[in-house]
């Protein structure tokens, strides 16, 4: 990995897939593999700070691979892997441990919101996932992460663990940016637009649009959708689920707000709600379909797999050396 700025992000196999998922980073990965050299990682390790069934948890792991596969993210261009898979994860997940302070951990927000909602297994993992993640980023000396907005608070941290780091030992970690997108950065539930689109939400299926839904049931969901009083299409912090709604199509057809308020201006709510179905529609079945393919093709998602952990594993190992050089560890010639 030479010369090119590196990208890293990671997505959590804990639910299935929402198109928050997709317009808040998943499209921007792809936009950026050209540029950029990527590595994007299943969080596998993450998604165990909650229960999870052993057998859906491997499932989902492989389906997501097969997911940034049908994105177009090409393994060969990038390295795709599986968090768990190497094993320097948790080692400088420790070690950032000892760098980071619960002080700054109480204040994470995701912690608090999980916490609440999980309050039968609030574990240490819940605690310290931000760690994790501040070595997910560092171990391949990431220059840009590209997230929604409800990952910014976790970028912040990452940035300040790094910084204490080098500002003992010297410059070893790169300080990464957040690359967070102006529109689509935070999709809101359909059924609840003042909360987040969230795979991990059970209870209101019509809250939440999936990546892999038939378009049918898309259109249904996005005809129900909860719309405000009033009967005009502006976007306006007093109309959430309209605003939600803009931002949706203003992301999927890459038209501005200013343009997308226009275009319905003087048009109802439910011509408006049809337009934001097919144009979201549109935007994912090519990618539904590629995923069909993909997913059938277990030995190939297998080989990917594979052949990502060697790639991701062979550069997280020289950030990794580094670190244990720099703290003391023995050193083995
Ligand atoms: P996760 O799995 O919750 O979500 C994956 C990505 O989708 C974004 N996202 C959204 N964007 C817009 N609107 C929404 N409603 C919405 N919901 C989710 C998230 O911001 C994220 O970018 N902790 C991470 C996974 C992770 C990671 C990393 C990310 C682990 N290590 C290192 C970046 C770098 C997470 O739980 O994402």
């Amino acid at each position: 990995m030479e010369k090119k700025k590196v990208i890293y992000s990671a997505m959590q196999p804990s639910g299935v897939p929402t198109l928050g998922n997709y317009l808040g980073a998943l499209r921007n990965w792809t936009n950026l593999q050209e540029e950029y050299n990527c590595v994007f990682g299943v969080a596998n390790m993450h998604a165990i700070t909650v229960r999870q069934d052993p057998q859906d948890l491997r499932k989902r792991t492989k389906d997501i691979m097969a997911l940034f596969l049908a994105l177009g993210l090409d393994p060969e261009k990038n390295i795709i892997y599986v968090q768990s898979d190497v094993k320097a994860h948790a080692e400088i997940a420790w070690i950032l441990n000892c760098f980071t302070y619960m002080g700054e951990l109480n204040r994470m927000t995701q912690f608090k919101d999980k916490s609440q909602k999980h309050s039968d297994n609030i574990n240490a993992g819940l605690y310290t996932y931000p760690v994790l993640m501040a070595g997910d980023i560092l171990l391949y000396q990431s220059d840009l992460v590209p997230v929604g907005a409800d990952q910014k608070q976790h970028l912040e941290i990452c940035r300040d663990i790094a910084g204490r780091f080098n500002g003992v030992y010297g410059d070893v970690f790169k300080i990464p940016e957040p690359y967070i997108p102006k529109v689509g950065a935070r999709i809101m539930g359909l059924q609840n637009p003042e909360k987040k689109m969230s795979k991990s939400e059970s209870e209101n299926q019509n809250n939440i649009i999936y990546i892999f839904e038939e378009p049918n049931v898309i259109r249904n969901k996005i005809k129900r959708a909860v719309t405000d009083s009033g009967s005009e299409v502006y976007y306006s912090e007093d109309k959430p689920g309209i605003s939600n709604l803009l931002n949706i199509y203003s992301s999927v057809t890459g038209k501005s707000i200013e343009e997308a308020v226009k275009e319905f201006s003087g048009v109802g709510y439910g011509e408006f709600k049809l337009a934001v179905a097919d144009a979201v529609v549109d935007t994912l079945a090519p990618i539904q379909q590629r995923y069909k393919e993909y997913s059938s093709d277990k030995a190939y998602i297998e080989k990917v797999m594979k052949e990502g952990a060697e790639k991701a594993s062979y550069i997280a190992e020289k950030t990794l050396n580094k670190v244990k050089k720099k703290i003391g560890y023995p050193i083995y010639k």
